[in-house]
């Protein structure tokens, strides 16, 4: 992953430079700004120039099954803030991490034409006060989490490392070999959670990434993809 390697210093988003392009598997775009960040469910996703890791990364996996795919990303996001900051990170299932204090990264996978665009957002050198307010989790930064700043080019580099390999065995192998470090940063299991207009507690994983869920009255099921939420902040 990495080649091309597209930065800018001001862009629209990194998620446009990538998408419908010829660009082969593996393109990364970077910026230092984007003044149109895009969130999940259209929300938006803001920065301070600078501070925040901005990332898209260019996919073109056989089949689809973004579910899983979002759940590759977001394993190698949150070993890549271990390796880093040095903090313990977590998935919220299936595509935030989460460290003590908060939400510091979200992934928002875009497909079209065989493609698959993979955008990273991390919250790496806000100070408290830059960080957005009024977001649905409370927003933390590996700087306030730390108390330290950190190389957004090691994390980078991390990140592309750790998702090349996670990409190679989701493709070789689903998620056979990565089903377990996903339940171990699995930030949901025992919480409350609401799905849809029920609530219940979340389970496991399981192994083809879906999550188990008892809903209030008994009933399990298993959730595929689509925004659960915890009730309570498993922070
Ligand atoms: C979310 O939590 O809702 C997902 C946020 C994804 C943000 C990243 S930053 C790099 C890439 N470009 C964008 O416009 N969005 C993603």
């Amino acid at each position: 992953l990495g080649s091309p390697y597209l930065y800018a210093q001001e862009t629209a988003s990194t998620q446009d430079v990538l998408r419908g392009t010829d660009l082969p598997e593996g393109a990364v775009a970077t910026a230092e700004h984007q003044v149109a960040g895009r969130g999940r469910s259209g929300r938006r996703w803001d920065d301070r120039p600078g501070r925040s890791l901005l990332c898209s990364v260019l996919l073109r996996p056989p089949g689809g099954a973004l579910p899983q795919l979002s759940l590759v990303v977001a394993l190698a996001a949150a070993e890549a803030i271990e390796l880093v900051a040095g903090v313990e990170a977590r998935v919220k299932w299936p595509n935030d991490v989460l460290i003590a204090g908060g939400k510091v990264a979200g992934i928002l996978l875009e497909a079209g034409d065989g493609a698959v665009v993979a955008g990273i957002g991390v919250n790496v050198n806000q100070s408290a006060g830059e960080l957005p307010a009024r977001t649905r989790l409370p927003a933390t930064s590996l700087r306030v989490a730390t108390g330290a700043t950190h190389d957004r080019g090691a994390l980078l580099a991390a990140l592309l490392e750790r998702l090349d390999a996670a990409y190679a065995s989701w493709r070789a192998s689903g998620l056979d070999g990565l089903a377990a470090r996903l339940e171990a940063r699995n930030a949901l299991r025992g919480q409350r959670v609401s799905v849809g207009a029920a609530s219940g507690t979340a389970g496991a994983l399981a192994p083809d990434g879906r999550l188990s869920v008892t809903l209030d009255g008994g009933h399990v099921v298993m959730v595929e993809s689509g925004e659960i939420e915890p009730l309570d902040l498993p922070l």
